[in-house]
């Protein structure tokens, strides 16, 4: 029998600064959604990528002295960039495209064509306000209080020549689509679309560029690029192999059956998207998700706060596994959601720690001690403790994927720990340990209650392998449960795993985290990250230029250290007792005890200004400054006295 397809996508992101786990909570429920497809025994083609052109990219690469290749080939394929961190999160995706690859570039310039020869694409002037963050055009209606709707930035007037897509011609088929079938969900992101950008007269589109160059060539005008979201829209057939010859799998996984997107990215797939595609006469994907944004402290996470969210960061902090689960446990998929790491350590405690890792541990830990590791065939029911658990059990799979399918992940996992809370209370009214003691008499009742908590171990931790594919392996080899007893079909009703099962003790797959210890770890982190993130040295420009008398004003001199103490009550100060060659000690105060130690300062020979009028501080008399240099360096302010030759003499004047 041929396996049912299903193909399923992420955005493509923009390589324009590192990812956050805001982008990882989209890939990460991808994945679990392809993951879960796959179980049920789907022939899954889960695809993602990287939106490499546009102006944004153009400016930050010239910003960072690279070309526009070079700059987005760093952030996909260097090193943390999008593949590695991918790769950490264990996202198990079929294809990666990237919109520079030649095969995509060909495809869109045909694509472009085709659209521009049945009349759909026409040449025009564009006037409008450009938000260049989001590379949109809007019109004023569109603005909220004169800002760009998506960022909230400022935009600026822009003209040009332009191609234009015919997106009012499709208008109605798209309304239609949008408000009888159930295309986009959830069901709230429609009256969105429909309020917001249909109703008040949906505008051609421009689509096409002429003032950068980071983009794909309209190859029979080639002073325009194609419009970013024309490029990036479509990569989701061109990495099919639609118009090129890279893949063959057009026919086969097209139409898509669903794309997960962010919400503020709904517009393109929901109105652009399928009216692109009614224009080349091509099936529309069967949904478009629009998720939620994770929020930080209720705002949007941004670059600035980059290092508290950063995936490798956390991911390192609480492992893989539990930063996925957690992404798909706590937040509705449909809504927003506050993150925070109070929260993500609290999940994995009260869930993976208390919950399920303890219901595995002291399951197999029982099994062990009062079995020897293997259970008796010799099984008792106790229908009056047993008929919930079993029922309960026998049915998850059934609701789980109602939830999965419904793409609702946080209600599947919802069922998955009903049944996990349910195991638990099941221990504590079968009391086990009060069983154990006559096992003559109670053995096997006890062994049945035994297998009972390993099967629903079992169906719980096959359920969970689509969100936790490491430690779930893991977990299934504890409670012995072979290849044929993971599948689908293996779950579809109670009692899979045979009477006398068997149990490895493994490792704790979950332990406590303490939350004052991990806060502040993660805090030393996201500093050593943030460091790191800044420049080695900070070069500071030179200062306007001076005549030769304003320098030769100052008379610098070289001086000898006689003493030197730290300034009561200062934490900055230091005083040094000088001899200048006067015959009469000088005493200087300069702010440098962060790098110095006073002691190893005696004896050198260093440069003071000698002729600067005196100041007090801390009490003190300060007569002059010693000269010193100072740098920047990974975001740290560093100093260096200027310490002289001593052959120098004490008075030599410095010019
Ligand atoms: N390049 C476009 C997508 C083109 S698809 C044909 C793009 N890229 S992006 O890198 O800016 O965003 C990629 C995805 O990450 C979007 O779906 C966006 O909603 C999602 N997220 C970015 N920040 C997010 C959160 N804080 N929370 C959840 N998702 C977020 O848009």
């Amino acid at each position: 029998m041929e396996r049912e397809k299903f193909y399923i996508t992420t955005p493509i992101y923009y390589p324009s600064d590192k990812l956050h786990i805001g982008h990882t909570y989209c890939t990460v429920a991808t994945d679990a959604m392809a993951r879960f497809k796959r179980l049920q025994g789907c022939d899954v083609l889960f695809l993602t990528g990287t939106d490499e052109h546009g102006q944004k990219i153009e400016e930050k690469a010239k910003e960072a002295g690279v070309t526009p290749q070079q700059f987005v080939d760093n952030i996909v394929a260097g090193e943390r960039g999008v593949l590695d961190l991918w790769k950490l999160m264990n996202i198990s995706n079929d294809r990666f495209i990237r919109t520079t690859d030649d095969y995509h570039v060909l495809s869109i310039q045909r694509i472009f064509r085709r659209m521009y020869d049945n009349g759909d694409i026409y040449k025009g002037a564009y006037k409008g306000k450009y938000c260049t963050p989001c590379e949109s055009f809007w019109t004023d209606s569109q603005l909220q209080d004169g800002k760009c709707p998506d960022c909230g930035r400022e935009v600026h007037e822009a003209e040009e020549e332009a191609y234009f897509f015919r997106l009012s011609k499709y208008a109605e088929p798209v309304r239609k689509l949008l408000e009888d079938t159930d295309f986009l969900q959830p069901r709230s992101r429609v009256h969105e679309m429909v309020n917001n950008f249909i109703k008040p007269g949906l505008e051609d589109l421009c689509v096409s560029r002429t003032s950068f160059s980071w983009g794909i060539p309209v190859d029979f005008d080639p002073g325009h690029v194609v419009y970013v979201w024309v490029d990036a829209l479509s990569n989701y057939i061109t990495a099919l192999g639609f118009d090129n010859d890279r893949y063959h799998d057009y026919d086969r996984y097209w139409p898509a059956d669903v794309h997960f997107v962010g919400k503020e990215i709904v517009r393109f797939h929901s109105i652009i998207w399928p009216a692109m595609l009614m224009s080349m006469g091509l099936p529309l994907p069967k949904h478009v998700f629009g998720h939620g944004w994770l929020l930080l402290d209720g705002g949007k996470m941004s670059k600035s706060k980059g290092n508290v969210v950063d995936p490798y960061i956390l991911a390192r902090q609480f492992g893989v596994d539990a930063l996925r689960f957690f992404l798909m446990r706590t937040f509705p998929f449909g809504s927003d959601g506050n993150f925070s790491n109070e929260l993500l350590i609290q999940t994995i405690n009260t869930d993976l720690a208390n919950d399920l890792g303890n219901l595995l541990s002291r399951t197999v830990s029982m099994v062990g001690k009062y079995f020897g590791g293997t259970l008796p065939e010799q099984q008792a029911d106790d229908p009056a403790l047993d008929a919930e658990l079993v029922t309960m059990g026998g049915g998850l799979r059934d609701r789980y994927e109602a939830a999965m399918e419904a793409f609702a992940p946080h209600k599947a996992l919802e069922e998955v720990f009903a049944l996990v809370s349910r195991s638990n209370k099941y221990i504590d009214e079968n009391a086990p340990w009060i069983l154990a003691r006559d096992m003559e008499h109670n053995g096997a009742r006890l062994a049945r209650v035994m297998y009972n908590l390993l099967e629903a171990l079992r169906i719980s931790t096959v359920l969970l392998l689509p969100f936790m594919p490491e430690s779930m392996v893991k977990a299934l080899d504890q409670v012995g449960a072979d290849a044929a007893l993971r599948t689908w079909e293996s779950l579809a009703r109670w009692g899979g795993l045979p009477a006398a099962a068997s149990v490895t003790r493994g490792e704790n797959l979950f332990p406590r985290v303490d939350m004052d210890k991990a806060l502040a770890a993660l805090e030393a982190a996201a500093e050593e990250a943030r460091k790191a993130d800044l420049p080695a040295l900070e070069f500071e420009p030179p200062s306007p230029e001076v005549e030769f008398d304003t320098f030769a004003a100052c008379d610098m001199r070289a001086v000898k250290v006689k003493d030197c103490v730290p300034v009561k009550k200062s934490e900055k100060l230091l005083c040094f007792t000088l001899d200048d060659g006067t015959g009469e000690d000088r005493q200087i105060l300069s702010g440098i005890a962060k790098w110095y130690r006073p002691e190893d300062l005696i004896g050198k020979t260093l440069v003071a200004i000698v002729n600067l009028k005196p100041r007090k501080m801390m009490g003190l008399m300060s007569c002059g400054m010693l000269l010193s240099a100072t740098h920047t360096e990974h975001g740290e302010e560093k100093l260096n006295l200027i310490i002289v030759d001593d052959a120098i003499p004490a008075g030599a004047r410095l010019c």
